[in-house]
């Protein structure tokens, strides 16, 4: 029987287990192709799918990891052959499919984007999803009029996964990038990220009874939600929009009609899940090139083996990352 090493969670009759165990290639479900994994990620979902309290893993037990980058080693798929580098994330992916947390993962070739030129494993899963959120929320603001020089854009959460690469993406772009971070200490990496600004999280998570403030960006990334994604509508400029990813801030959002029917500004919703695969592979082409951060070969990413992923996991629900930390499963 062959097998792989896996880091798996689910409910067992002492209670939640997270373990490193050996399990058979035949269990890693159904899939074309088969790939021995290079590099995961660890993803604030990845948090919630490892946690009971997180109620997303959806089979038991459950390998979470929704990134995952390596190469093919076996293939049913005529566009995928033996020894490709390819890269998947979202759709089930370490939430109803086993995902990246293994030596080795099966895979369903619609997932498959091919590795673009420029990016190997451990560039593409530094990006991993919460990079390609943050380019999806880049390329949505682009496409609602946003161009550089524009006056300033908002990046909150900005020490985190999406933050730091929605820093990168429109730094690399030209932008004028203000950061908020709850995370003080954190201000001299968040400009050698690009930001020309860093504020602090409070000033964006204000609570207030007025509907509209002082129109101050011309466009923002929020993956936090809550009272920053109400702040954030208040002050946008006339006709911009803001990019909402995320809900670590909270999932509520108590705002009026007032910037939408006199400000004209555009909250534009993103999903990295569901993207059809031709979009997603087109988008991770732009990853590779225009919008690439300056310093994706260069920033360190604390590596992590198996064995040390439950710290991890817990450390980024509670918000305490800064950038993306990788997930070696051969070590
Ligand atoms: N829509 C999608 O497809 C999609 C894809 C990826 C991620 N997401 C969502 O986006 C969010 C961020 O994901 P991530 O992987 O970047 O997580 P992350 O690495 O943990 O980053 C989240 C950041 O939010 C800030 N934060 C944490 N708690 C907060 C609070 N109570 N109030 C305000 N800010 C808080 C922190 O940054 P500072 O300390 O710098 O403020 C933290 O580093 C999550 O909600 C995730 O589920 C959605």
């Amino acid at each position: 029987m062959i097998t792989t090493r896996a880091f798996t969670v689910g409910p067992t009759e002492s209670g939640w287990a997270r373990t490193v165990t050996e399990l058979a290639v035949a269990e890693l479900g159904p899939g074309d192709v088969l790939v021995r994994v290079e590099y995961s990620g660890i993803n604030f979902k990845d948090g919630l799918a490892s946690s009971a309290e997180g109620r997303v893993a959806r089979i038991d037990p459950l390998i979470p990891g929704i990134d995952l980058a390596g190469v093919i080693v076996e293939s049913d798929a005529p566009a995928f052959a033996p020894g490709m580098r390819v890269l998947a994330h979202g759709y089930d992916l370490g939430v109803a499919h086993h995902g990246g947390y293994a030596g080795l993962a099966r895979v369903p070739a619609e997932w498959l984007v091919p590795m673009p030129a420029g990016l190997d494993s451990r560039t593409a899963m530094m990006v991993g999803t919460a990079g390609y959120t943050a380019a999806l929320s880049v390329d949505a603001l682009e496409r609602a009029g946003l161009v550089a020089g524009s006056g300033p854009v908002l990046v909150t959460g900005a020490t985190g996964g999406v933050g730091s690469m929605a820093i990168g993406m429109l730094a690399a772009h030209g932008y004028e990038v203000v950061a908020s971070t709850g995370k003080a200490d954190q201000a001299d990496w968040l400009r050698s990220l690009g930001a020309s600004e860093v504020i602090d999280r409070a000033e964006v998570s204000a609570e207030s009874t007025r509907p509209l403030e002082r129109e101050r960006w011309a466009g923002a990334v929020d993956c936090v939600g809550g009272s920053t994604l109400a702040y954030v509508l208040r002050t946008l400029r006339y006709g911009a929009s803001v990019a909402a990813s995320g809900l670590t801030g909270g999932t509520a959002l108590a705002t009026n009609v007032h910037p939408f029917i006199l400000r004209g500004v555009n909250l534009l919703g993103i999903d990295s899940v569901q993207t059809p695969i031709d979009r997603r592979r087109a988008m991770w082409d732009r990853i590779a090139t225009d919008l690439r951060p300056a310093w994706l070969d260069t920033e360190h990413a604390t590596t992590v083996g198996l064995h040390a992923l439950g710290a991890e996991l817990d450390r980024i629900l509670v918000g305490g990352m800064r950038g993306r930390v990788l997930v070696d499963p051969n070590s």
